[in-house]
C-alpha cells in the first residue's frame, strides 16, 4: 500500500508557525495538537517537518519497532554542548558500545549494593533539615550526593552548591533557546553564552576531580562505574580518552540526579496538598519501618510509597518530552514521514490523557496500587522512562532511589508546604517547578 495522505496540521502563524505558542504556553499547544489527531504536523521555523505523536501504537513504532530508523532529534543534539558525545546523545555503534560498558553498573546485583548508601545519605540529609527549606534545592543536593557516591565513589558535598547553581544556569540557557528558537554559535560571546560556558566549566571542574580521584584509586575491591569506564578497553586495546570519559561522567552525573530530584520534589508537593494520601503514606512507613533505617527488602511492602512515586511521575514526568529525527522515510499510523523529520512524543501529554486515566488531572496514587492499571494500559500511555533500546539506563536505580528516599523523608521529617496551589511548570530539558517550592520541616516526633 502506498501512503500519500499527509498528517493533519495544527493551524499556526503563517511565518512563525507555533514558535510563539511554544514559548508562551507549550502545554496548551500540546493539548490543542492532541485534539487534532494521533500524528499531527507542527510548524517550528528552521526545524524542518515536525510531528507530534499521541497514538500509543505509533509511539511504539518510533521507540521500539523501528527504533533503528531514528536518531535523537535536533533539540536533544543541542545538549551535546553540555554532555558532548555521552550516552544520552551518542548514536549508532559507538552508542551501543558505550551503553554496554555502562550497563553492568545498573545490573540488579549492583543496585542491591547501592540501597544502603541511598538510605544512609537520605537519613543524613534529613537530619540536617530544620526550618524553612527550598524543597527542589534540597532534593537536588541529596540526589547529587547519592549518584556521586554510588556511581563515582566520591563525596561532592562541598561542591553541591556550585553544581546546583551551574545546573540552574544551564537550564535557563536551554529555556532561552526553546523560547526564542535561536541557538547562537558558542564562539559568539553574548552574556547568555558566557554564563552557559562558565556553568559548563564549573561542572567540568568537579567531573575532572572525580576522574582524577578514580584514577588514583584504581579498580579496588568494589569497582564503581567510573573505575569500570577507566578500565574499559576497545577491540584495539585502547582506553577511553579523557574527553569521552568526561562526556560519559557529565551525562550520568546530570541525567542521574536532576530527574530523580524532580520526582521527589513533585511528590512532596503533591503530598502536601493531599493530606489524606500523606497520612496513609506516613502510616505505611511507620508500620513497615518503625524507627529503623529502610532496606531494599522493605520496598515490596512500601506499596503506597511506590504508588505515590508512580503518580507523581504521571502528572509531572521529569522527561516531559522525547524527541527523535527520522533517518529514512517511514510510515507512522498510515502517514508518510520523510527522512530528517523531527518526531516528538510527550509523556506529559499521554499521562494526562482521559483515554487512559480516569480523572487524569487528579492526584490519585491508589490507581496504581493493585497493579491492574499498569497491566491493562497501552504500553505507551505511561512511559516516564521512555522505551525501546534507548530506555533510561537508570530506571530501576531511579525508582529504588525515589522510593527509599521518600520513605526515609516521611519517616524522619514533619513537613508543611507553604505552597498551596500547583506551581507553574518550567518546560526546559526537564520539567522543573517554575518557582521554588518552599516548605517548613522539623525532625519528626512519633506519638
Ligand atoms: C525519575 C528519574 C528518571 C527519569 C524520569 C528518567 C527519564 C529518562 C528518559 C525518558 C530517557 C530516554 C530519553 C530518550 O529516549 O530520548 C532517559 C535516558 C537516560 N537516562 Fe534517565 N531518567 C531518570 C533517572 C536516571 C538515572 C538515576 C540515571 C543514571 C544514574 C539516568 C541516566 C540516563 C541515561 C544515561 C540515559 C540515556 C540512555 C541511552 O540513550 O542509552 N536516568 N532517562
Amino acid at each position: 500500500m502506498r501512503v500519500t495522505q499527509t498528517p493533519p496540521k495544527l493551524p499556526g502563524h503563517p511565518l512563525l508557525g507555533h514558535l510563539v505558542h511554544l514559548a508562551r504556553d507549550p502545554f496548551g499547544l500540546l493539548e490543542r495538537a492532541r485534539a487534532v489527531g494521533g500524528v499531527v504536523q507542527m510548524h517550528i521555523p528552521f526545524a524542518g517537518p515536525t510531528y507530534l505523536v499521541t497514538d500509543p501504537d505509533a509511539i511504539d513504532v518510533v521507540l521500539v519497532k523501528r527504533a533503528a530508523a531514528f536518531h535523537k532529534d535536533f533539540s536533544t543534539r543541542f545538549l551535546t554542548r553540555l554532555t558532548g558525545n555521552g550516552l544520552l546523545t551518542s548514536e549508532g555503534k559507538f552508542w551501543r558500545r558505550q551503553r554496554g560498558l555502562a550497563q553492568p553498573a545498573f545490573h540488579h546485583k549492583r543496585l542491591v549494593s547501592y540501597g544502603d548508601t541511598m538510605v544512609r545519605l537520605s537519613r543524613e540529609h534529613a537530619a540536617r533539615l530544620d526550618g524553612s527549606i527550598d524543597v527542589g534545592h534540597e532534593m537536588m543536593t541529596l540526589t547529587l550526593a547519592i549518584v556521586a557516591e554510588t556511581l563515582f565513589g566520591a563525596d561532592v558535598s562541598a561542591e553541591a552548591h556550585s553544581v546546583g547553581a551551574a545546573l540552574d544556569e544551564v537550564m535557563r540557557y536551554y529555556l532561552g533557546v526553546a523560547n526564542t528558537g535561536i541557538l547562537l554559535p558558542l564562539s559568539w560571546p553574548t552574556p547568555a553564552t558566557r554564563r552557559f560556558l562558565r556553568a559548563v566549566a564549573a561542572i567540568d571542574e568537579v567531573v575532572f576531580r572525580l576522574i582524577d580521584e578514580a584514577k588514583r584509586r584504581g579498580e579496588g575491591e568494589r569497582p564503581d562505574l567510573l573505575s569500570m569506564l577507566l578500565a574499559a578497553r576497545d577491540e584495539d586495546g585502547q582506553a577511553m580518552d579523557e574527553r569521552q570519559l568526561r562526556d560519559e561522567v557529565v551525562t550520568l552525573f546530570l541525567a542521574g540526579h536532576e530527574t530523580t530530584a524532580l520526582t521527589l520534589t513533585w511528590s512532596l508537593f503533591l503530598l502536601s496538598t493531599n493530606p489524606a494520601a500523606r497520612a496513609r503514606a506516613v502510616a505505611e512507613v511507620d508500620a513497615v519501618l518503625g524507627d529503623r533505617p529502610a532496606t531494599l527488602d522493605d520496598l515490596p511492602k512500601l506499596r503506597f510509597v511506590d504508588a505515590i512515586v508512580a503518580e507523581s511521575m504521571r502528572l509531572y514526568p521529569p522527561a516531559w518530552m522525547i524527541g527523535r529525527e527520522a533517518q529514512e522515510d517511514i510510515e507512522l499510523a498510515g502517514f508518510p514521514i520523510a527522512a530528517k523529520s523531527q518526531v516528538y512524543l510527550s509523556p506529559w501529554l499521554m499521562h494526562r490523557d482521559a483515554r487512559f486515566f480516569d480523572e487524569p488531572l487528579a492526584f490519585r496514587p491508589e490507581r496504581w496500587e493493585s497493579g491492574e492499571l499498569l497491566r491493562t494500559l497501552p504500553r505507551f500511555a505511561y512511559f516516564p522512562f521512555g522505551g525501546g533500546p534507548r530506555i533510561c539506563i537508570g530506571n530501576s536505580f531511579a525508582k529504588m532511589e525515589a522510593n527509599l528516599a521518600l520513605a526515609t523523608l516521611l519517616q524522619t521529617l514533619d513537613y508543611w508546604s507553604q505552597q498551596k496551589v500547583a506551581p507553574g511548570m518550567s518546560p526546559t530539558v526537564t520539567l522543573r517547578p517554575q518557582n521554588p517550592i518552599r516548605a517548613r520541616v522539623s525532625p519528626r516526633r512519633r506519638q
